[in-house]
């Protein structure tokens, strides 16, 4: 049988932007009382993310040269990211400028992850080695599971 295929955090990064994509597509398309619960998915996927990109992924671009240069500008698009996840999660999803913000979201979260896979992962591939890269990923799996009850908390409050 084969072995589990280890992966690499660059892969792992990649599969989340996806997935929160496909939630941005999901909300557009919604209606009425789904609209809320694709919101929280979002907030959750798009928290859990950011959280675990900081603790995993982040510090170990402030190693290398090729890298640091990028990690003030994408932990301010977080900090954006965050602001206005936090708005929308204080408004009433009938509030007419509701799926206005929502799309302001998406257009925030969209420049970032293009950002992040262009610039910032050629950087990566220039200075970290494919074994790097998968023990990356497994500080990525771990640090994810590690926040995710505080992220489920947030959501909660
Ligand atoms: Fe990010
Ligand atoms: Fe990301």
């Amino acid at each position: 049988m084969a072995k589990a295929k280890a992966t690499d955090i660059l892969s792992l990064i990649e599969a989340e932007h996806r997935q929160v994509e496909q939630l941005f597509t999901q909300i557009e398309k919604a209606k009425g009382n789904k609209i809320p619960s694709y919101f929280q998915e979002i907030y959750k996927a798009l928290n859990l993310h950011a959280r675990t990109e900081e603790l995993a992924f982040y510090p170990a671009l402030r190693e290398y040269e090729e890298t640091q240069e990028y990690i003030e500008e994408a932990e301010e698009e977080h900090e954006d990211v965050s602001v206005l996840l936090e708005e929308i999660k204080a408004m009433k999803p009938n509030d007419p400028e509701f799926l206005e913000k929502i799309s302001e979201l998406k257009q925030a979260v969209q420049h970032h992850v293009e950002e992040e896979e262009s610039e910032i992962f050629d950087a990566v591939r220039e200075c970290m080695s494919e074994e790097q890269l998968t023990a990356l990923g497994e500080e990525f799996k771990k640090a994810k599971a590690k926040l995710e009850p505080d992220v489920e908390a947030a959501l909660a409050q």
